[in-house]
Protein backbone atom coordinates (compact mmCIF):
# COMPACT_ATOMS: atom_id res chain seq x y z
CA UNK A 1 0.00 0.00 0.00
CA UNK A 2 1.60 3.59 -0.80
CA UNK A 3 2.21 5.55 2.19
CA UNK A 4 0.03 8.31 0.89
CA UNK A 5 -4.05 8.24 1.76
CA UNK A 6 -5.18 11.51 1.33
CA UNK A 7 -3.19 12.21 -2.29
CA UNK A 8 -5.39 11.83 -5.06
CA UNK A 9 -5.80 8.68 -6.33
CA UNK A 10 -7.97 5.93 -7.45
CA UNK A 11 -8.03 2.58 -5.51
CA UNK A 12 -10.06 -0.56 -7.24
CA UNK A 13 -10.83 -2.33 -4.49
CA UNK A 14 -11.84 -6.72 -4.76
CA UNK A 15 -15.32 -6.07 -2.45
CA UNK A 16 -15.39 -9.47 -1.30
CA UNK A 17 -18.43 -11.94 -2.07
CA UNK A 18 -20.95 -9.82 -0.18
CA UNK A 19 -19.94 -9.64 3.52
CA UNK A 20 -18.79 -6.57 4.80
CA UNK A 21 -16.47 -8.53 6.71
CA UNK A 22 -14.76 -10.24 3.99
CA UNK A 23 -12.67 -7.24 2.70
CA UNK A 24 -9.37 -7.05 3.08
CA UNK A 25 -7.84 -4.88 6.00
CA UNK A 26 -6.12 -2.98 3.03
CA UNK A 27 -9.25 -2.73 1.05
CA UNK A 28 -11.02 -1.73 4.41
CA UNK A 29 -8.72 0.88 5.55
CA UNK A 30 -9.04 2.52 1.87
CA UNK A 31 -12.32 2.39 1.59
CA UNK A 32 -12.26 4.43 5.25
CA UNK A 33 -10.37 6.73 3.23
CA UNK A 34 -12.31 7.55 -0.01
CA UNK A 35 -13.80 11.01 -0.85
CA UNK A 36 -16.02 9.31 -3.41
CA UNK A 37 -17.38 5.50 -3.41
CA UNK A 38 -18.20 3.85 -6.63
CA UNK A 39 -19.53 0.69 -6.04
CA UNK A 40 -22.81 -1.68 -7.74
CA UNK A 41 -25.02 -1.89 -4.61
CA UNK A 42 -27.18 -4.56 -6.22
CA UNK A 43 -23.61 -6.85 -6.26
CA UNK A 44 -22.73 -6.61 -2.27
CA UNK A 45 -24.39 -5.78 0.85
CA UNK A 46 -25.07 -2.91 1.85
CA UNK A 47 -22.82 -3.43 4.83
CA UNK A 48 -19.58 -3.13 2.60
CA UNK A 49 -20.20 0.76 2.63
CA UNK A 50 -21.72 1.42 6.27
CA UNK A 51 -19.56 -0.57 8.14
CA UNK A 52 -16.30 0.92 6.08
CA UNK A 53 -16.75 4.19 3.99
CA UNK A 54 -16.80 7.30 6.02
CA UNK A 55 -20.52 8.76 6.39
CA UNK A 56 -19.42 12.11 4.50
CA UNK A 57 -18.39 9.71 1.50
CA UNK A 58 -20.47 10.40 -2.07
CA UNK A 59 -21.50 7.47 -3.00
CA UNK A 60 -22.19 6.98 -6.13
CA UNK A 61 -24.24 3.60 -7.30
CA UNK A 62 -23.74 2.06 -10.72
CA UNK A 63 -26.09 1.56 -11.84
CA UNK A 64 -27.95 3.61 -12.25
CA UNK A 65 -24.96 5.60 -12.96
CA UNK A 66 -23.04 4.51 -16.29
CA UNK A 67 -19.65 4.24 -17.54
CA UNK A 68 -19.60 8.07 -18.26
CA UNK A 69 -20.87 8.87 -15.15
CA UNK A 70 -17.83 6.86 -13.33
CA UNK A 71 -15.60 8.20 -15.59
CA UNK A 72 -16.91 11.89 -14.67
CA UNK A 73 -15.77 10.85 -11.33
CA UNK A 74 -12.38 10.18 -12.08
CA UNK A 75 -11.80 13.30 -13.79
CA UNK A 76 -12.56 15.76 -11.16
CA UNK A 77 -10.34 12.45 -8.69
CA UNK A 78 -7.54 13.94 -11.24
CA UNK A 79 -8.44 17.61 -11.27
CA UNK A 80 -9.41 18.05 -7.38
CA UNK A 81 -6.80 15.25 -5.68
CA UNK A 82 -9.87 13.44 -4.55
CA UNK A 83 -10.02 9.98 -2.88
CA UNK A 84 -12.31 7.49 -5.02
CA UNK A 85 -12.66 3.83 -4.17
CA UNK A 86 -14.33 2.00 -6.64
CA UNK A 87 -15.46 -1.18 -5.39
CA UNK A 88 -15.24 -4.59 -7.74
CA UNK A 89 -17.46 -7.66 -7.15
CA UNK A 90 -15.31 -10.61 -5.66
CA UNK A 91 -11.44 -11.18 -6.74
CA UNK A 92 -11.43 -8.21 -9.74
CA UNK A 93 -9.22 -10.20 -11.75
CA UNK A 94 -11.87 -13.00 -12.13
CA UNK A 95 -14.80 -11.54 -14.82
CA UNK A 96 -14.56 -8.35 -13.93
CA UNK A 97 -13.49 -4.89 -16.23
CA UNK A 98 -9.86 -4.45 -14.71
CA UNK A 99 -8.23 -3.17 -17.54
CA UNK A 100 -11.10 -1.19 -18.65
CA UNK A 101 -10.60 0.36 -15.08
CA UNK A 102 -6.66 0.55 -15.45
CA UNK A 103 -6.65 2.32 -18.86
CA UNK A 104 -9.26 4.49 -17.23
CA UNK A 105 -6.84 5.56 -14.52
CA UNK A 106 -3.74 5.89 -16.60
CA UNK A 107 -5.44 7.75 -19.38
CA UNK A 108 -5.56 10.30 -16.84
CA UNK A 109 -2.94 10.22 -15.42
CA UNK A 110 -4.32 9.29 -11.92
CA UNK A 111 -2.15 7.90 -9.15
CA UNK A 112 -3.95 3.86 -8.90
CA UNK A 113 -4.07 0.85 -7.18
CA UNK A 114 -5.46 -2.28 -7.30
CA UNK A 115 -6.43 -4.59 -3.94
CA UNK A 116 -7.27 -8.00 -4.86
CA UNK A 117 -10.76 -9.66 -3.36
CA UNK A 118 -11.98 -12.80 -1.87
CA UNK A 119 -13.88 -14.29 -4.71
CA UNK A 120 -17.30 -15.96 -4.57
CA UNK A 121 -15.93 -19.00 -5.17
CA UNK A 122 -13.63 -19.19 -2.65
CA UNK A 123 -16.27 -18.07 -0.34
CA UNK A 124 -18.51 -20.71 -2.00
CA UNK A 125 -15.65 -23.42 -1.61
CA UNK A 126 -15.93 -22.68 2.20
CA UNK A 127 -19.68 -22.57 2.79
CA UNK A 128 -19.51 -26.29 1.37
CA UNK A 129 -16.44 -27.25 2.91
CA UNK A 130 -14.47 -28.91 -0.41
CA UNK A 131 -10.95 -28.78 -1.37
CA UNK A 132 -11.14 -27.17 -4.48
CA UNK A 133 -7.95 -28.66 -5.56
CA UNK A 134 -8.60 -32.23 -4.47
CA UNK A 135 -8.45 -34.65 -7.76
CA UNK A 136 -7.61 -37.85 -8.70
CA UNK A 137 -4.83 -36.27 -11.31
CA UNK A 138 -1.38 -35.43 -10.19
CA UNK A 139 -2.13 -31.94 -11.61
CA UNK A 140 -5.07 -31.46 -10.05
CA UNK A 141 -6.57 -29.00 -11.91
CA UNK A 142 -9.26 -26.45 -11.72
CA UNK A 143 -10.96 -24.82 -14.37
CA UNK A 144 -13.10 -21.48 -14.02
CA UNK A 145 -15.63 -20.66 -16.68
CA UNK A 146 -18.40 -17.98 -17.66
CA UNK A 147 -21.75 -20.09 -18.34
CA UNK A 148 -22.64 -17.38 -20.53
CA UNK A 149 -21.48 -16.62 -23.67
CA UNK A 150 -21.38 -18.26 -27.43
CA UNK A 151 -20.50 -20.99 -28.07
CA UNK A 152 -19.75 -21.63 -24.02
CA UNK A 153 -17.13 -24.23 -24.29
CA UNK A 154 -18.35 -26.36 -21.14
CA UNK A 155 -18.67 -29.68 -22.98
CA UNK A 156 -15.19 -29.49 -24.28
CA UNK A 157 -13.65 -28.41 -20.36
CA UNK A 158 -15.71 -30.81 -19.06
CA UNK A 159 -14.29 -33.49 -20.63
CA UNK A 160 -10.84 -33.04 -18.26
CA UNK A 161 -12.99 -34.59 -15.49
CA UNK A 162 -11.64 -31.41 -13.50
CA UNK A 163 -13.10 -29.94 -10.86
CA UNK A 164 -15.14 -27.23 -12.46
CA UNK A 165 -16.66 -23.94 -11.11
CA UNK A 166 -19.24 -21.94 -13.19
CA UNK A 167 -19.87 -18.40 -12.84
CA UNK A 168 -23.03 -16.02 -14.31
CA UNK A 169 -25.29 -19.06 -15.05
CA UNK A 170 -28.26 -17.93 -14.83
CA UNK A 171 -31.08 -18.81 -17.47
CA UNK A 172 -28.60 -21.20 -18.95
CA UNK A 173 -28.50 -23.68 -16.18
CA UNK A 174 -30.04 -26.42 -18.49
CA UNK A 175 -27.78 -26.27 -21.14
CA UNK A 176 -25.02 -26.18 -18.57
CA UNK A 177 -26.64 -29.25 -17.26
CA UNK A 178 -27.06 -30.98 -20.41
CA UNK A 179 -23.42 -29.95 -21.66
CA UNK A 180 -21.55 -31.53 -18.66
CA UNK A 181 -23.47 -34.68 -18.79
CA UNK A 182 -22.40 -34.98 -22.55
CA UNK A 183 -18.95 -33.64 -21.60
CA UNK A 184 -18.63 -37.18 -19.12
CA UNK A 185 -19.81 -36.35 -15.68
CA UNK A 186 -22.18 -38.66 -14.36
CA UNK A 187 -25.75 -37.75 -14.45
CA UNK A 188 -25.99 -38.77 -10.92
CA UNK A 189 -22.41 -36.87 -9.87
CA UNK A 190 -22.70 -35.03 -7.12
CA UNK A 191 -22.81 -30.90 -7.84
CA UNK A 192 -23.07 -27.81 -5.93
CA UNK A 193 -25.31 -24.58 -6.23
CA UNK A 194 -23.67 -21.52 -4.43
CA UNK A 195 -26.09 -18.74 -4.29
CA UNK A 196 -25.53 -15.20 -2.65
CA UNK A 197 -22.94 -16.78 -0.59
CA UNK A 198 -22.22 -14.86 2.68
CA UNK A 199 -25.63 -12.51 1.91
CA UNK A 200 -28.42 -13.03 4.24
CA UNK A 201 -30.04 -14.91 1.73
CA UNK A 202 -27.33 -17.58 0.77
CA UNK A 203 -28.42 -20.54 -0.55
CA UNK A 204 -25.99 -23.46 -0.64
CA UNK A 205 -26.84 -26.83 -1.36
CA UNK A 206 -25.81 -29.77 -3.42
CA UNK A 207 -28.02 -32.46 -5.42
CA UNK A 208 -27.84 -34.89 -8.47
CA UNK A 209 -25.91 -33.13 -11.68
CA UNK A 210 -29.20 -34.05 -13.72
CA UNK A 211 -31.76 -32.05 -11.19
CA UNK A 212 -29.06 -28.92 -11.16
CA UNK A 213 -31.89 -27.41 -13.13
CA UNK A 214 -34.19 -28.05 -11.85
CA UNK A 215 -33.45 -27.49 -8.53
CA UNK A 216 -32.28 -23.87 -9.64
CA UNK A 217 -35.53 -23.08 -11.03
CA UNK A 218 -37.76 -24.62 -8.62
CA UNK A 219 -35.89 -21.82 -5.67
CA UNK A 220 -35.56 -19.08 -8.65
CA UNK A 221 -32.13 -18.19 -8.28
CA UNK A 222 -30.61 -15.56 -9.96
CA UNK A 223 -27.41 -15.68 -11.56
CA UNK A 224 -25.87 -14.45 -8.36
CA UNK A 225 -25.37 -18.09 -8.83
CA UNK A 226 -21.68 -20.56 -8.82
CA UNK A 227 -22.18 -24.17 -9.83
CA UNK A 228 -19.80 -26.44 -9.12
CA UNK A 229 -19.00 -30.12 -10.20
CA UNK A 230 -16.26 -33.02 -10.07
CA UNK A 231 -13.99 -34.41 -7.72
CA UNK A 232 -13.69 -32.01 -4.97
CA UNK A 233 -17.68 -32.76 -4.92
CA UNK A 234 -16.91 -36.55 -4.74
CA UNK A 235 -14.40 -36.25 -2.10
CA UNK A 236 -15.94 -37.11 1.59
CA UNK A 237 -16.10 -33.52 3.03
CA UNK A 238 -18.68 -32.82 6.25
CA UNK A 239 -20.26 -30.06 4.23
CA UNK A 240 -21.12 -31.86 0.92
CA UNK A 241 -24.12 -34.30 1.39
CA UNK A 242 -24.58 -38.10 -0.15
CA UNK A 243 -26.08 -37.84 -3.48
CA UNK A 244 -29.81 -38.48 -3.37
C1 LIG B 1 -19.13 -10.84 -13.31
S1 LIG B 1 -18.83 -12.25 -12.27
C2 LIG B 1 -17.77 -11.51 -11.09
C3 LIG B 1 -17.09 -12.51 -10.21
C4 LIG B 1 -16.30 -11.86 -9.10
N1 LIG B 1 -15.20 -11.11 -9.67
C5 LIG B 1 -15.80 -12.86 -8.06
O1 LIG B 1 -14.60 -13.01 -7.91
O2 LIG B 1 -16.64 -13.46 -7.40
C6 LIG B 1 -20.35 -12.39 -11.43
C7 LIG B 1 -20.65 -13.80 -11.02
O3 LIG B 1 -19.92 -14.13 -9.85
C8 LIG B 1 -20.68 -15.03 -9.07
N2 LIG B 1 -20.91 -14.42 -7.75
C9 LIG B 1 -20.54 -13.22 -7.32
N3 LIG B 1 -20.85 -13.07 -6.01
C10 LIG B 1 -21.43 -14.23 -5.63
C11 LIG B 1 -21.95 -14.72 -4.39
N4 LIG B 1 -21.90 -13.98 -3.27
N5 LIG B 1 -22.47 -15.96 -4.35
C12 LIG B 1 -22.49 -16.74 -5.47
N6 LIG B 1 -22.00 -16.33 -6.66
C13 LIG B 1 -21.48 -15.10 -6.73
C14 LIG B 1 -21.98 -15.28 -9.81
O4 LIG B 1 -21.79 -16.42 -10.65
C15 LIG B 1 -22.09 -14.03 -10.64
O5 LIG B 1 -22.91 -14.20 -11.78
Amino acid sequence: MSDSLNAGKLWFLGAGPGAADLLTVRAARALAAADVVVWGKALMTDGVVEEHARAEAELVSWPPAEMADIHAVYDRAAQEGLVVARLLWGEPSLYGSVRDEVRAARERGLDYELVPGVTSLFAAAAALEIELTIAPQSSRPLILSQGRGDPVPVRELARHGATMALFMVGERAEELQRELIAGGYEAGARCAIAHRVTWPQEVVLTCRLDELAATIAARDLDRHTIILVGPALEADGPGVSPPS
